[in-house]
């Protein structure tokens, strides 16, 4: 595997590290969430009233799967994991064909506050199609988290993450939970393949 690797652009400690303030701003973001609206209900701030715990996290797979299991440990509410299945570069290309839902997203997503994470915000049509489907349930907030964001030039979809771990060239990357054809996603940084692996 790792002769196939041309560059590392963003190594496992950095990522480490950004994984962990990412996680701080968004369980800031959450407690503040949850506040207000206990205010608004009248009711004390207590993060574990089961009125209060409508977190939900939804790991866009395959690729956010690494990302998630870092990230939600550095949360410490009470809240639900729920998966959802996107694929949108079948087999080997690099260029997204378009959006397949291969796991359907929950359908019981009314009044909660749900955190979408995936690995990569490339053109946007997966994260415009996700974003789409949750808002038609009427949420109380959802928000976007990706670990990588790659430049506005590629975005096809009028969509954007309010938490991104890095930005990144136009560069296609594996590693860390992103896949070239299937493989790579066990490889612990991001990375760049050489010519002659793709
Ligand atoms: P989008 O729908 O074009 O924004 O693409 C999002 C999905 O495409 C991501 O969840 C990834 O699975 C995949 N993707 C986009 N860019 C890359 C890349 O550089 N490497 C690996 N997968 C990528
Ligand atoms: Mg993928």
């Amino acid at each position: 595997m790792h002769k196939d690797i041309d560059k590392i652009l963003v190594d496992k400690i950095a990522i480490a590290e950004r994984v962990q303030s990412l996680g701080t701003r968004i369980a800031a973001d959450l407690e503040r969430e949850l506040r207000e609206e206990a205010g608004r209900e009248g009711r004390a701030y207590d993060p574990d009233h089961p009125d209060a715990t409508g977190i939900v996290i939804i790991p866009i797979l395959t690729g956010a799967f690494i990302f998630t299991a870092d990230l939600v440990r550095c949360l410490s509410f009470k809240l639900s994991i729920r998966l959802a299945a996107v694929s949108s570069y079948p087999g080997k290309s690099v260029e997204s064909k378009g959006v397949r839902i291969d796991r359907e997203l929950p359908h019981d997503l009314g009044g909660k506050h749900v955190l979408v994470i995936d690995d990569i915000l490339d053109s946007g049509q997966t994260l415009a199609v996700v974003k789409d489907l949750i808002m038609k349930q009427n949420p109380a907030s959802v928000r976007l988290c990706v670990l990588l964001r790659k430049p506005e030039t590629r975005r096809v979809a009028d969509v954007d993450a309010e938490y991104v771990g890095f930005e990144i060239p136009d560069e296609f990357v594996v590693g860390y939970g992103l896949d070239y054809d299937g493989y790579y996603r066990n490889y612990p940084a991001i990375a760049v393949l050489k010519s002659d692996a793709l």
